[in-house]
């Protein structure tokens, strides 16, 4: 029987830990061929030999900064050239957080919080739109037109809850956040009547290497999952991802929150 993912070329940013980790697993165990991008290569290593191993020459590292142009081509030229297809599935999940407010927060990690978040987001969603554009004329994307029978077109971006929820705890890192959700629906009203599916998933808490690289405070996270857990694992944000790619092309989850249970804020 054929997988979901079947035929499909993804790429995934963050794929060394946490959500992009998770991810590049689950599409590649729904047929998914992939590249997985992040800036530590001997991790991304290890993914890519444990999803080759399974199914041999689908997976190909890109070490590199996410928010490098040059980084982002090769991600997108790796793809074509491992695959020969374009890439037809990106996962822009690369990013990081922060502790503190606009008040508290250390402002030294403003520029890479920022260029990460919101220019790399979108330097790889202009990239990869691009060129999903030119994949399907736009003479072929009415109700009857041929991307309906070639595999869907996605573009899926990582946002957050507190993209959706003014947080004054972590304000710097939401507004970045904000940022995000208001360039995804943005580019999926641009991009969706081409038969383009721009989707934001808004996560609550996942526990991922996230919390240390933001600086989050272990007795203040401790608290936090006293209230509302237990917190989500990557693999559940994962398993939405993936059911969100696997929809006919005529079907868009365009917008999708998953949260802890007991999360009630942000
Ligand atoms: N965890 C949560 O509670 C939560 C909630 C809502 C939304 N999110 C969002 O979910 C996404 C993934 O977070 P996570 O929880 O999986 O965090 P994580 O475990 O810290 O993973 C982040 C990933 O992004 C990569 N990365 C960071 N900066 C990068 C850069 N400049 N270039 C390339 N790769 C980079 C990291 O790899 P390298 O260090 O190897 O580069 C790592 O693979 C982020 O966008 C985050 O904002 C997380």
């Amino acid at each position: 029987m054929s997988k979901p993912l079947q035929g499909r070329v993804a790429i995934v940013t963050g794929a060394s830990a946490g959500i992009g980790l998770s991810t590049a697993r689950h599409l590649a165990d729904a047929g998914a061929r992939l590249v997985i991008n992040a800036r530590r290569a001997e991790k991304l290593s290890v993914l890519a030999a444990e999803i080759n191993s399974t199914a041999p020459n689908t997976c190909v590292p890109v070490a590199g900064d996410c928010a490098d142009q040059a980084t982002i081509d090769q991600m997108l030229n790796t793809a074509k050239r491992s695959f020969s297809a374009d890439a037809d599935l990106i996962i822009v999940n690369a990013g990081r957080g922060l502790a503190g407010s606009v008040v508290t927060s250390d402002t030294t990690q403003w520029d890479e919080m920022l260029r990460t978040n919101i220019l790399g987001a979108a330097t790889l969603i202009r990239a990869a739109g691009k060129r999903m554009l030119q994949a399907v004329p736009e003479n072929q994307t009415g109700q009857h037109g041929s991307w309906l029978s070639a595999p869907a077109r996605d573009i899926i971006v990582i946002g957050s809850v507190v993209g959706y929820h003014v947080s004054p705890f972590s304000s710097m890192y939401g507004s970045t956040k904000f940022a995000v959700h208001g360039m995804v629906e943005g580019v999926r009203r641009e991009l969706g009547p081409k038969g383009i599916r721009v989707t934001i998933v808004a996560p609550g808490f996942v526990v991922s290497e996230f919390q240390s690289v933001a600086g989050y405070e272990d007795a203040w996270f401790s608290q936090v999952k006293d209230k509302i857990g237990p917190p989500l694992a990557p693999d559940d944000v994962a398993r939405v991802i993936t059911f969100i790619a696997a929809q006919p092309p005529a079907v868009h989850i365009s917008e999708i929150t998953v949260r802890p249970t007991r999360q009630d804020y942000p």
